[in-house]
């Protein structure tokens, strides 16, 4: 085996680990998402989920990945010495994969509003146009055409694969250690900004005060699937991460400050959004569409508006990166230790993967848009196989994999690795892995089959 390359430090990896976590999937999908679900009730759905499932499929994840040290498909046979079980690593790859290709589209879009913001040219409305309906057209013009979204995905991708190429001392933790500062900041100066509109409390009533009228087995597994996804869970990420950390750290540490971090970047990123939603009478149901074509109406009414809306696209623009780094690390590993490519080599051959892919993605978007499985367009097809059905399986099989073929021992031996004694957390996450997280997901996916 070559030479890997490991983290060199614990906030490193936490910055790298929380880097992953925190992306789109907490200030792009997670509002829309509680929007549609009908806000607390959701929301209270996914805590118990990060908390009961996400928190132990962590330490699960970063254990197999430590005590494998090897990519994501591989870690599945060696910590189970049976071969056969690299076929979850593979659905996990699969799965990063195709996220991948819709990923860095929805980043290329922020990219457009980011740089039509500093250009003046979003917010520069022609006559006679009403507001709504010219940001409508915005949206749809911009995305449902081939060759600019295509474009700025290729940009995002490169600027990633810029990233890894480096490595993961030199490049992954390196930027992760640079950016979630910037990411963090961005966001306190959002958030400060929001609280003084008077839309707050209407938001805080809708996210916080429970109605459960609205849930049923699709929106738990939503939920589940929304908790998994923000974590970077039943992908490989974790595992990838995992792999890298040194024997000395402590797990159960790492992954509660990710949980920590992704948590509340998720919940503010609602306290963002809402208040705005609210204090300008928008749907708070408006979707994947809520920060394209409901937002930029807000920053166009409020004072300073401009300089909110620059800084919000840069801030999402920043999480979605550090995002994309850890799936492309994901892919960058497997095919480095599979082909013994050198890393630059294997960056680019990811890379030129994903923007095949991603053009697809794109033309689903604009000129394939006729072509339609079961109804829904490429990248809600692949939003919902990879949400509902993929990420939810893997983090079955991983929880099955640690409670039942490694075992206990095995588990809380690399847990307590470095001196980091288990204790009654390590015991419970076992139990939950063991009994609770297989049997409650796969009950959910057979109601939702059925339903
Ligand atoms: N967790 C990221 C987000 O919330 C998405 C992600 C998925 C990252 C898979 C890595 C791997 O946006």
């Amino acid at each position: 085996m070559h030479n890997r390359d490991t983290f060199a430090s614990k906030i490193g990896i936490v910055a790298a680990a929380a880097g992953s976590a925190i992306g789109l999937g907490n200030i792009w999908k997670f509002p829309y998402m509680a929007g549609k679900y009908g806000g607390s009730a959701f929301i209270i759905i996914y805590l118990l989920a990060i908390l009961l499932m996400g928190f132990p499929l962590i330490c699960a994840e970063f254990a197999m990945g430590r005590k494998a040290r090897t990519n994501a498909v591989d870690t599945f046979g060696v910590v189970t010495s049976k071969k056969a079980w690299n076929i979850i690593g593979v659905v996990a790859v699969l799965t990063v994969f195709l996220i991948s290709t819709f990923y860095i589209m929805i980043t290329g879009w922020v990219i457009y509003y980011f740089v039509t913001t500093l250009t003046g040219k979003l917010y520069h409305i022609p006559v006679g146009i009403e507001v709504a309906t010219y940001f409508d057209m915005v949206f749809n013009t911009m995305s449902s055409s081939m060759w600019l979204p295509l474009i700025l995905a290729l940009i995002a991708v490169c600027a990633t694969g810029f990233i890894n190429a480096m490595g993961i001392q030199k490049g992954v933790e390196k930027y992760s250690k640079l950016l979630m500062p910037v990411l963090f900041i961005l966001f306190l100066v959002l958030i400060g900004y929001s609280t003084t509109l008077p839309g707050f409390k209407g938001a805080i009533s809708f996210l916080f005060q429970p109605d459960f009228s609205s849930i049923t087995p699709s929106v738990i597994i939503s939920a589940i699937g929304q908790a998994f996804f923000s974590l970077s869970l039943g992908m490989g990420a974790l595992i990838t991460y995992g792999s890298y950390i040194s024997e000395k750290e402590n797990i159960r540490s790492i992954g509660a400050q990710v949980v920590i971090a992704d948590t509340i970047i998720a919940l503010f990123s609602g306290l963002l959004i809402f208040p705005a939603v609210f204090t300008y009478n928008l749907e708070p149901t408006a979707g994947p569409a809520l920060i394209f074509m409901s937002l930029p109406q807000v920053f166009l009414k409020m004072p300073g508006g401009q300089l909110f809306s620059a800084l919000f696209f840069l801030m999402i623009f920043v999480a979605a990166l550090t995002s994309l780094v850890s799936m492309l690390e994901i892919q960058i590993t497997y095919i480095e230790e599979k082909t013994k490519w050198s890393r630059k080599k294997a960056t680019a051959v990811v890379v030129a993967a994903i923007s095949l892919g991603s053009a697809l993605i794109i033309g689903g978007e604009g000129p394939l848009s006729f072509i339609t499985i079961t109804g829904k367009s490429f990248f809600d097809s692949l939003d919902y196989l990879t949400n509902n059905i993929t990420i939810p399986l893997v983090a079955v099989f991983t929880a099955i994999i640690v409670g039942w073929v490694w075992k206990k021992n095995a588990f809380n031996k690399e847990l307590a690795k470095g001196g980091h004694e288990a204790n009654t957390v390590d015991h419970f996450f076992f139990f939950l892995l063991k009994w609770v997280i297989p049997p409650t997901i796969l009950i959910l996916m057979i109601a939702l089959l059925l339903g």
